[in-house]
């Protein structure tokens, strides 16, 4: 567009505002408007006066309860529909050209009949509703390997939610200039309003839900759903599902990972991620507090979900954390648990489906011992210990800023990201698989962390207990063919020198009684320090059938003296029989994977079985 003005009547015709001048934009804004017909446009300048003022729209109408300005201040308490409380894995669709590139473990249709799909579902799907424009960033405003998205929107939960879990705001449009690219990111709750229809406080389509990613064209749709994933698209479908579609492309790495930092005695600091499934416990260990024994150690948050990671100059992998914010699982979360993220949530939180007390304050399961003697539930039902009923949804979440986090990493910022010296892998398995393990090799690695197994949790709609394999805890997140992506991670063992070391963990092993082995969230600690130490060259370690592991000296335990060698024996032991089948399930998961399964893979398969002598 060479002339000024026509990009100012493209501006007036959406109502820009002067800081916007990208004729891509406001095209596109055009374009989604006049299909979905919403009443009004609002562009978002990311300003604190914008997030009161929608916090306050929202509390009139019923979707935000404002909670006691005494006891949580400036804090928010949102009920969700029903019947949208979690991601719905069977309702994301990876759209590319062709199906091989989506793989087995995607769904897939074929673009253009999706876009028949979509486009008649948005056909007026924000009729008597504000399309809300959210500019963001993933990544340090202007970093070099951060990346812009707009996302078109009907729900203002998902603005003040986007508000805090990214960078967004008015400066973005600074990055973007007048033709800077972004990947458009198109959300509706599905539920337009006939005139006069009176909303309902959590807008939602209760039959019709699409999660839908275009990776070539790199575009984002999303219908039906207001609530957590489904709906700020920056997280799963942008940071990970398309970001890993880029960093296969563009030689890096988006991974579903928590980055911390590990400060010793001596001040030397190590970096390290972990990628766990949803809810297997990432905001944990991100923000772990060292326990008794471990004086003079510091643990630091760079982030809890997500992690961008890309080869740097000096040979080493740097990670930086997209997200500007924690959505965190609230059941389980207290002072015993995880004090920081109970420090960070006393102020500027939303709370989703939780528990409303008495006195205007929240309560989720595991927050304390003995449950307040009546609750509100977050169906808005009367609650009383023992009615048989859980108050707060097993999927209930805290969205917060980063800032508020006392452990946050002073380099949580930097656009140039941390070095890593560790991947740690980890399901939630009540057998098999042992606390600790280190890869022999980057290859051994790669293989450990593509045959993850884990049970699944409420974070998804399905079937919750049930094991299934979950590589790289990628199984929901990756927007291509899964055969591909543990090539990619192969050859990215090929790009830096100094290699980061990979270790398997499992906070989740169970006794006879069905209760955990392991005491886990503090005392995870002890795990992390043998691993820091390991890659510090400090730690010795003992060769079995799956790596490298540790024995019982080798683990500090001050502070923990009486959990015996015995029960230590016991979470880290191999059980041949338990293996066998665990073998039986990769070679079942290989055969799904089918032909595009790395050479490597499959070798490291063989030894495995060698070793195991099976
Ligand atoms: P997403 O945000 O869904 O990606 O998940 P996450 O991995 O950040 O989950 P989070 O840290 O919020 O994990 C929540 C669940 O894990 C809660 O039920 C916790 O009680 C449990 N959990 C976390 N750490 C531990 C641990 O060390 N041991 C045990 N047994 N449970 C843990
Ligand atoms: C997960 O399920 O892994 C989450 C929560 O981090 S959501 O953003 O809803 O996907
Ligand atoms: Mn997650």
């Amino acid at each position: 567009m060479n002339q000024p003005n026509a990009l100012a009547m493209l501006a007036a015709a959406v109502g820009a505002p002067t800081f916007v001048r990208h004729a891509d934009l406001l095209s596109w804004v055009r374009r989604i408007a006049e299909l979905t017909k919403p009443q009004r446009i609002h562009w978002c300048d990311g300003t604190q006066e914008e997030y009161e003022a929608l916090c306050t729209e929202m509390v009139a109408a019923g979707t935000l309860k404002k909670l006691n300005s005494e006891k949580r201040p400036g804090c928010y308490l949102a009920w969700s529909d029903p019947s949208d409380v979690a991601r719905v894995e069977d309702r994301t669709f990876i759209c590319s050209e062709r199906q091989e590139s989506a793989g087995p473990t995607n769904n897939w249709v074929a673009p253009e009949e999706m876009r028949k799909t979509l486009s008649g579902l948005f056909e007026g799907c924000m009729i008597g509703r504000t399309l809300y424009v959210v500019p963001f960033s993933m990544g340090p405003l202007g970093s070099p390997i951060a990346h812009v998205g707009i996302e078109l929107t009907d729900s203002p939960y998902v603005v003040v939610s986007m508000r805090i879990m990214t960078r967004m705001g008015k400066a973005v449009y600074d990055v973007l200039g007048a033709d800077g690219g972004f990947v458009p990111c198109l959300h509706s709750v599905g539920a337009p309003l006939a005139p006069g229809q009176k909303d309902v406080s959590w807008p939602c389509n209760r039959d019709t839900k699409y999660i839908v990613h275009f990776p070539e064209t790199r575009e984002i749709w999303s219908y039906g759903s207001g609530y957590g994933g489904n709906a700020l698209l920056g997280k799963k479908c942008f940071a990970l599902r398309i970001a890993s579609v880029m960093g296969r492309d563009q030689g890096w790495l988006a991974e579903h990972m928590l980055v911390l930092g590990v400060t010793a005695p001596d001040g030397e600091k190590t970096y390290v991620t972990a990628a766990f499934p949803s809810a297997c416990g990432k905001t944990n260990f991100a923000m772990v507090i060292p326990p008794e024994g471990f004086e003079g150690w510091r643990v630091s948050t760079i982030g809890d979900d997500i992690a961008w990671i890309k080869p740097g100059p000096d040979g080493r992998f740097y990670a930086i954390n997209p997200e500007a914010g924690y959505f965190g699982v609230a059941p389980g979360t207290s002072e015993e648990s995880n004090p920081n993220a109970m420090a960070m949530l006393r102020e500027n939180a939303i709370f989703t489906n939780v528990a409303l007390t008495e006195n205007g304050d929240v309560w989720w399961e595991g927050m304390s011992k003995t449950p307040p003697g009546r609750l509100t539930d977050w169906t808005g039902q009367a609650w009383e210990p023992g009615c048989g009923r859980k108050a707060a949804h097993p999927n209930s979440r805290f969205t917060v800023p980063s800032t508020n986090c006392p452990s946050l990493d002073p380099e949580w910022d930097n656009p140039d990201g941390v070095p890593i010296s560790a991947f740690i892998f980890g399901g939630r398995r009540s057998d098999t698989t042992p606390l600790v393990v280190q890869a022999f090799s980057w290859d051994d690695g790669v293989y450990k962390a593509a045959t993850m197994g884990s049970e699944m949790t409420a974070a998804a709609a399905g079937k919750v207990g049930e094991v299934r394999r979950d590589p790289f805890a990628m199984l929901p997140f990756c927007g291509y063919h899964m055969g591909d992506y543990f090539q990619h991670w192969l050859n990215m063992g090929q790009k830096v020198k100094h290699l980061p070391r990979i270790f398997n963990v499992n906070w989740f092993r169970t006794d006879e009684h069905g209760k955990f082995a392991w005491p886990g969230f503090g005392q995870n600690m002890r795990v992390l320090k043998w691993v820091v130490d390991r890659c510090q060259g400090r730690a010795k370690a003992t060769e079995t059938a799956l790596g490298w592991q540790p024995e019982y000296h080798e683990i500090e335990w001050r502070g923990l003296e009486n959990f015996s060698h015995g029960q230590f024996w016991s979470i880290m032991s191999v059980d041949a029989q338990a293996w066998e089948r665990e073998l039986k399930s990769h070679d079942e998961f290989f055969a799904k994977i089918g032909d595009r399964l790395p050479k490597a893979i499959r070798l490291q398969r063989e030894l495995l079985g060698l070793r195991l002598g099976a």
